[in-house]
């Protein structure tokens, strides 16, 4: 079975890089990968940290892109890619314009699409923007569709009949035990990420942050910039906020942040620093949708600044709260978690809803259509 895997962001190439390894090794499949370099630094961080070599890359990124010229560039390159492989099958993950692009590209070919992390809904096609809609488009083509959740093959089930969904557990997990494995276990690498980010004031808490939501561009970033201008006046906690390059969030974050004594802002780490920095967090901003699927495996309480997310499950579990993106919310809840022990450790508590580390080799397992046994959280 020839399996094309396609994928071009930074997200997309961290939960995929586990999947196309169990591909590799799978002797009843050969696995070719194109990478549409949606993004490209925040990529070839991803592509260098985990081996992973592109077959065929579309270099579509343009500076400040926007959705509609993005999206026809995808479809040009995709198809042109699919002509020459010919595929049995075409993999593509989650919500972005590269996952919709090529889904309709594979689907205008009769080529089957197998969706990673099929079945995530926030209810609101507005948000996150434009994500909501290309998740549910994907999953309309599908012919695998790999639910991380029992909560996201339950909304899968409310749309489509039964058949063609199974339950896989996230990628993602796989890539973050992979990675903290290696962070545990090799010690001259502990070593190098210690002196490489010995800036960092242990005496202080960790507050880490990250964001890039379209539906927060504008008067939300301001407000988000605000409520952290409002933390920093503590002298108990440190700021680090990696700032994504898109330059809608990069230049209203600098202008707005920049100068103050303790908030770093740093550009995009490396997934393994990445790690690294949740591990030592005390607490975690963000939009991110992956960030809230690796928090509670650490351990780390998140306060998500969004109205609504489509991974309810940590929510449910206490350790994610949805805080929207007003000044006096954000600063409020996070203030409850800095002043009130408690309160801290009951977000603290550990979980897995989102996977077990095994997502890769099920979703392997159903494409060779063996038996594999569902995630259960
Ligand atoms: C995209 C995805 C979003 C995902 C996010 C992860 C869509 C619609 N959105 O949003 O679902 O959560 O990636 O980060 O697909 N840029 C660079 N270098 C990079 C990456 C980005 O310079 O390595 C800049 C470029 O100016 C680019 C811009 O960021 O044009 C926006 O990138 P784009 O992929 O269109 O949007 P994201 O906001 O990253
Ligand atoms: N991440 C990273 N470096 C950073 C910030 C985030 O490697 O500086 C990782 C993070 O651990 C998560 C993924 O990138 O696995 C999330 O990517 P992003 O927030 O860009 O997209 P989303 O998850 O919202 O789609």
């Amino acid at each position: 079975m020839h399996v094309l895997s396609i994928f071009g962001t930074r997200p997309e190439a961290i939960k995929m890089a586990p999947l196309v390894a169990a591909l590799r090794r799978e002797p009843r499949v050969r696995s070719t990968v194109c990478v549409t370099g949606q993004h490209r630094e925040m990529l070839t961080q991803v592509m260098a940290l985990f081996d992973l070599e592109a077959d065929h890359d579309l270099d579509v990124m343009r500076p400040n892109q926007s959705l509609n010229g993005l999206y026809g560039r995808l479809i040009a390159g995709a198809d042109a890619v699919l002509e020459a492989e010919q595929p049995d099958c075409v993999l593509v993950h989650g919500d972005t314009t590269t996952a919709a692009a090529c889904a309709m590209a594979a689907f205008h070919r009769r080529i089957p699409v197998g969706h990673v992390e099929a079945g995530l809904r926030s209810g609101d096609i507005r948000s996150p923007f434009p994500e909501e809609l290309n998740r549910r488009f994907v999953d309309s083509v599908s012919s695998w569709m790999f639910a991380p959740t029992p909560s996201s093959r339950d909304a899968l089930l409310a749309e489509k009949p039964p058949g063609r969904i199974w339950v896989t557990g996230n990628t993602v997990i796989d890539a973050l035990a992979a990675t903290v494995e290696r962070l545990e276990s090799d010690r001259p690498l502990a070593a190098t990420l210690e002196k490489r980010h010995g800036w960092v004031d242990a005496r202080r808490r960790l507050v880490l942050v990250t964001g890039h939501r379209r539906e927060n561009f504008g008067a939300g970033f301001r407000n988000i910039c605000a409520a952290l201008r409002e933390l920093a006046q503590r002298d108990d906690v440190q700021i680090v906020y990696p700032v994504h390059l898109n330059p809608n969030v990069h230049d209203v974050v600098k202008a707005q942040l920049s100068g103050l004594p303790n908030v770093h802002l740093i550009a995009p780490l490396g997934y393994l620093d990445f790690v690294w920095f949740m591990q030592r967090a005390y607490l975690i901003l963000t939009d991110s949708g992956g960030v809230q699927e690796e928090a509670p495996s650490l351990g780390k309480p998140v306060l998500v600044m969004r109205d609504v997310t489509e991974r309810p499950e940590a929510v449910a579990a206490g350790t994610v709260r949805l805080v929207g993106t007003s000044p006096e919310r954000i600063v409020g809840e996070a203030r409850r978690l800095l002043d009130d022990p408690a309160v801290h450790a009951e977000f603290c508590r550990r979980g897995n809803p989102y996977g077990d580390a095994r997502a890769s080799q099920r979703i392997v397992d159903v494409l060779c259509e063996r038996h594999t046994a569902e995630f259960v959280p």
